[in-house]
């Protein structure tokens, strides 16, 4: 398996070398002539911050983009990666900013999805699943194979995506922002499993804009700023200091935070909320907590032990059980997410490109997702032609400068509602998604 891959390349000699690669999007330098490579074994970070390039660097490689110039050689050979089947078949695994799995599927379906079976055009689904339980067991990735996706944690899809290489057999995976949806115990348990996978002879570029875990992590750090590449430095080497400077281009002053205490009235209150998770088990307990005014309430703890279903019965989505729900002294519990919006309460959900965003609207059509009945954007049924004008000009810009440029030419494909399309490249090289809104910073 994985184990033996890397053995196979001499000693020291890079598993990937990456020369003078460019890549041009309309109006953007997203690569200029970037070099990068990896040594067997290591772990190298890809540093930079929004916008840097990194994703787009490491799309290249996995043969989602063809460059518009530079070379890609795999093990000292000349490699052309037309296609992320063809980058699977060279031993390289990307996993994505945002999962590609099939929510609809189980795990072990979505394991064999695309993999060709020995026995045929029927894929052994049994032997996959004990191939996963074998590899759960070796790296600490615990996961069940007959769970659906849909029903999993975003950790835990995260555990699929990483089995679902290791069941490739790739030796050099690329995570792109992989902590950016994890609690930090489970950046703790996925450090542990990428160190177990390094020590078996894989290789990872660990694509980051956080440099207290690239520091922890890596081997060697590439710093990359405007889609150029500004350094490698050694990970020993690295420091705090250098490495923010280099990935902004000056020194940054130090910002003092001081929490403002004051706290008033109760705006959020539950008492005993009782809620029931998709497995059909109490996932929620008698939970009573109180949010008042000014105030930031945390809530901790690992993923799947009911925080998702928490969030979804405050605000309207799931049902509650038993217990009781208040936002500003109103009772709202069993309302549907409509009354409880009128009621005060927004909701930003934990995985925005799913539950939140359609990625290939625009910005302005996002924003008038939840109201799209008001007569000001929608006439008998109808949206109207321009509902950005009677938005709200200064939302709009607002929404419009967050996502880097004003709104896009509007795609004629209607159906609010609808699931977004599986994000990929060609999505958003049609159309620019609405970025800073769905990533948390
Ligand atoms: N498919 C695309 N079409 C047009 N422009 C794109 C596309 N993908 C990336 N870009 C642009 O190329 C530049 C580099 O983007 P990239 O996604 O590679 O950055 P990144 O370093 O991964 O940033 P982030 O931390 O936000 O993920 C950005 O200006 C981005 O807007
Ligand atoms: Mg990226």
């Amino acid at each position: 398996m994985t184990a033996s891959t890397p053995g196979s390349a001499t000693a020291g000699q890079a598993v990937l070398e990456m020369r003078g690669i460019t890549m041009r999007f309309p109006g953007v330098l997203a690569n200029d002539h970037v070099d990068f490579d990896v040594a067997p074994g290591e772990i190298h970070a890809l540093f930079g911050e929004n916008g840097a390039g990194k994703s787009t660097l490491m799309r290249v490689l996995y043969g989602l983009y063809q460059p518009d110039g530079g070379e890609i050689r795999l093990r000292g050979e000349p490699a052309t990666i037309t296609s992320p089947a063809a980058a699977i078949q060279q031993g390289l695994g990307m996993i994505h900013q945002h999962f590609m799995l099939v929510q609809t599927l189980t795990v072990a379906e979505n394991v064999a999805l695309g993999v060709k079976s020995a026995r045929g055009p029927l894929t052994d689904l049994g032997r996959v699943s004990s191939r996963i339980r074998e590899l759960s067991r070796t790296y600490g990735l615990e996961v069940d194979p007959d769970a659906y996706i849909w029903q999993l944690s975003v950790g835990e899809r995260q555990r699929v995506e990483i089995i679902k290489a290791l069941y490739r057999e790739v030796s050099l995976l690329v995570l792109d922002e992989p902590t950016a949806v994890l609690t930090p115990q489970e950046v703790r348990d996925l450090f542990g499993v990428l160190k177990q996978l390094v020590a078996n002879g894989m290789s990872l570029v660990f694509i980051s804009h956080k440099v207290n875990e690239v520091l922890e992590l890596s081997d060697r750090i590439t710093v990359l700023r405007a889609g150029r590449k500004i350094a490698t430095v050694a990970g020993r080497d690295a420091t705090r200091d250098l490495l923010t400077q280099m990935m902004v281009g000056r020194e940054i002053a130090a910002v003092e935070v001081r929490p403002d205490t004051h706290a008033g009235q109760a705006m959020l209150a539950i008492r005993d909320l009782r809620v029931i998770g998709d497995r059909g088990a109490e996932a929620v307990r008698r939970l009573s907590l109180e949010v008042r005014s000014g105030e930031i309430v945390g809530i901790a703890g690992v993923s799947g032990n009911g925080q998702r279903e928490l969030a979804e019965a405050v605000a309207g989505l799931r049902q509650v059980a038993g217990g009781r729900v208040e936002i500003a002294g109103a009772g709202v519990t069993g309302l549907r997410p409509s009354g409880i919006r009128k009621a005060g309460l927004a909701y930003v959900p934990e995985e925005r490109m799913r539950d939140a965003l359609i990625g290939d609207f625009t910005v302005a059509e996002n924003l008038i997702l939840v109201g799209s009945a008001d007569p000001a954007y929608s006439h008998w049924g109808f949206l109207r032609e321009h509902p950005e004008a009677h938005h709200g000009p200064r939302t709009v810009r607002l929404a419009a400068g967050a996502a880097g440029g004003p709104a896009h030419p509007r795609h004629r494909r209607r159906g609010v509602g609808a699931h977004p399309p599986a994000p990929g490249p060609p999505a958003r090289q049609r159309h620019r998604g609405p970025r800073h809104l769905r990533r948390p910073r």
